[in-house]
């Protein structure tokens, strides 16, 4: 190894910021150099095909009902294996919903479940200021549970660390695409919104990928609250919203990564927001630490909604993560919460399970891995956590436009 590319003793004597710079810069070549390797610039992520039942399951149908149109050359024609197995593509699930809302809707059922005149956008932000609460999981099993159940879906990441993207299979470094700050940003140098939206692997989410920029939003808001000539900065929390009007003709369901701190991002999210999802760690540390930040953002939003925010949520919960049931102390402090905010918790818990944590190292959520990929016990408790969550949290989008039954 050559003395520039490795620490060295010969670091000793310099500066702490200039080891650190460079040891910055060698991190970065080196994951660089990794992931083009596995994952190549120009690749573009792939999504399998989803069974029979998993189809049925997500459109809200019988097998027998999907085998019986495939047998009538009904609707679109899945793939069969030498087996006899049948496959859909996401983009033919939709296309199942289409021709089932054409040929075969009665009155209570409705099966594209796009939102209606006066239905407003759901606009729903993840948050919690302790790192590693499960954030950026929630939010991207949310955001393609939604997808695949019909929604048009935007998923934005606001955390400069950029998980939520690469996850997408976006590599800010690598594929320097713009991030929300480029479509907040208070100089001449705006851009449209529409501009930085990206179309995901699933069909039916698109995503507004994260950069290191979004970090400068911290530091040029309070710059620009201080601006005597502008109005602007003093507006910080309409950002956001703003931005978002641009493009709410498309979508149905807007879902933020929000990062593990509670400043303006955070701030200006929750403002855009029609909804709250709180992920929590049922641990005692976890806990003290949400308190926490439960008392700043309340202490921080007071004044906001004094300087004209509109705080107007339709809802908001606690979801407890990567919860081990059979834990005793983790299964007190559900307990605990529970009886402090019962019709504030998400009655569905989502569990840790190591196809979670397995399918996160590849870069990968539970709905992109194949069920035959892992020990399917795991995976099917995994995902039954996973579906009874997101499920849960679709059922509250449909009561917030006054909806009845999941459609
Ligand atoms: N249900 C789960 N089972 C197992 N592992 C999980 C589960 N949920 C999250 N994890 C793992 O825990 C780690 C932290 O999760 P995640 O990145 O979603 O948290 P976060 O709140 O977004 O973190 P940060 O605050 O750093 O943004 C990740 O490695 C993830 O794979
Ligand atoms: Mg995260």
């Amino acid at each position: 190894m050559n003395a520039k590319s490795s620490a060295s003793a010969e670091t000793v004597g310099m500066h702490f910021e200039d080891q650190i710079l460079e040891q910055g810069d060698l991190i970065s070549k080196k994951l660089h150099l990794l992931s083009v390797q596995r994952f190549p610039p120009n690749a573009k992520k792939g999504l399998r095909s989803f069974t029979l039942a998993e189809v049925a399951a997500y459109v809200g149908v019988s097998q027998s009902t999907l085998k019986k149109l495939h047998l009538e050359g009904k609707g679109p024609s899945p793939q069969t294996s030498s087996s006899g197995r049948r496959s859909y593509t996401a983009a033919q699930m939709l296309e199942l919903r289409d021709y089932l809302d054409a040929h075969a809707r009665s009155d209570s059922r409705i099966y594209v479940p796009h939102r209606r005149a006066g239905e407003k956008l759901q606009v729903i932000a993840v948050v919690n200021f302790k790192g590693g609460s499960g954030k950026t999981t929630t939010t991207a099993h949310l955001a393609q549970y939604l997808a695949l159940t019909g929604h048009r879906v935007l998923a934005i990441d606001l955390d400069p660390q950029a998980s939520l993207s690469s996850l997408h299979g976006f590599q800010p470094e690598l594929d320097q695409v713009p991030s929300l700050y480029d479509a907040i940003r208070y100089d001449a140098n705006r851009t449209p919104l529409a501009e930085i939206i990206r179309p995901t692997n699933f069909p039916g989410l698109d995503i507004i990928p994260a950069n290191l920029d979004l970090q400068e939003y911290e530091y040029d808001t309070p710059l620009a609250m201080a601006d005597k000539s502008t109005n602007e900065g003093k507006t910080f929390f309409t950002r956001i919203s703003r931005a978002l009007a641009e493009v709410e003709d498309r979508y149905d369901v807007v879902v933020i990564d929000c990062p593990p701190q509670l400043g303006y991002l955070t701030l200006t999210a929750l403002t855009a927001a029609t909804s709250v999802l709180i992920t929590i760690h049922p641990q005692m540390l976890d806990v003290m630490s949400m308190g926490q930040f439960l008392l700043m953002l309340g202490g921080i939003l007071k004044p906001i909604r004094a300087a004209g925010a509109e705080v107007n949520l339709s809802w908001y919960r606690y979801l407890i993560t990567r919860y081990e049931p059979t834990d005793v102390p983790q299964a007190q402090m559900v307990g605990f919460m529970t009886t402090m905010f019962h019709e504030f918790m998400l009655k569905n818990q989502m569990l840790k399970s190591t196809a979670v944590s397995d399918a996160g190292i590849t870069k990968q959520t539970l709905y992109e891995v194949e069920r035959a990929a892992m020990n399917r016990g795991t995976y099917d408790r995994a995902i039954e956590s996973l579906d009874a969550v997101n499920g849960e949290i679709a059922s509250l989008i449909h009561q917030a436009w006054g909806r009845r039954v999941v459609g």
